[in-house]
């Protein structure tokens, strides 16, 4: 049956991932440093956040610090912990006046003190949005996230609140960061890498995924809504055939 348009769109993603790639090629390419493509990254993020009711996008989650990105210089991940201390302060009166609800994933242990009690005041300051609710993968890896969770679930079948013979499929995604999220729909990564990253790992089984080759301080709403139709126009089957 050929599909209406108009339901293509409705049939949009609810959940959208996004690995935000190529900062510091479009800071070079312009002859300054990375940092200066993180600036611009960060104002990115505020504009694919208010394209998202508009597209019938619910949840956003984005990738802004990776566990592996510790091995970046000094300069670079000192850099970068100030922009995001400093993207909350600002951020955060719009960001609740607009109905968008943040939260962030990843493991916080390795995050500054000041960092984190920005990152707590988010949360409690957006807790009674629904609008869209952001999250800011910050400190995450899939790996990382998927050991933490066992390392609480073997807790729980050791202090006898859960039986081995009952964990199933259903059980571990409850101790991951993500337990009050859906999983994504669409991960979209710029800059042309072809790769997830170590982001979403358990998440993503059956997400669709669109690589794309613009540098992420160059995405816009309207790259986003092009991409969301695209998803509108595939059919999922989750390994099924429809009949
Ligand atoms: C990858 O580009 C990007 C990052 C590691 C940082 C992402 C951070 C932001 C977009 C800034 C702020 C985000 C929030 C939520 C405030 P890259 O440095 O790997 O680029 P390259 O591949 O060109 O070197």
């Amino acid at each position: 049956m050929p599909k209406d348009p108009h339901t293509d769109v409705q049939a949009g993603p609810k959940h959208v991932a996004i690995i935000m790639d190529g900062n510091g090629r479009w800071a070079q390419a312009r002859g300054r440093p990375r940092l200066f493509g993180h600036h611009a990254g960060a104002r990115r993020v505020r504009e694919v956040v208010e394209a998202c009711p508009g597209l019938g996008i619910k949840y956003l989650t984005v990738f802004a610090f990776s566990t592996e990105n510790w091995k970046r210089t000094q300069v670079e991940v000192a850099g970068l912990m100030s922009l995001f201390r400093r993207y909350i302060i600002k951020e955060t009166r719009t960001l609740a006046e607009n109905g968008i609800r943040v939260r962030f994933i990843g493991d916080r242990v390795r995050l500054d003190a000041k960092l984190i009690d920005l990152m707590d005041s988010l949360e409690e300051a957006t807790k009674d949005n629904d609008l869209v609710h952001l999250t800011v993968a910050l400190n995450y890896g899939g790996r990382d996230e998927v050991a933490r969770a066992t390392k609480r679930l073997a807790r729980d079948v050791a202090e006898g609140r859960l039986k081995p013979e009952d964990v199933d499929e259903e059980t571990l995604p409850k101790y991951l960061d993500t337990r009050v999220l859906p999983d994504p729909d669409l991960v979209i990564r710029t800059s042309g890498e072809a790769r997830i990253s170590n982001f979403l790992l358990w998440q993503s089984a059956y997400s669709e995924y669109e690589f794309i080759d613009t540098l992420w301080p160059d995405f816009t709403a309207a790259e986003l809504e092009r991409l969301c139709r695209n998803y509108g126009a595939r059919e999922r089957r989750f390994g099924a055939v429809l009949a």
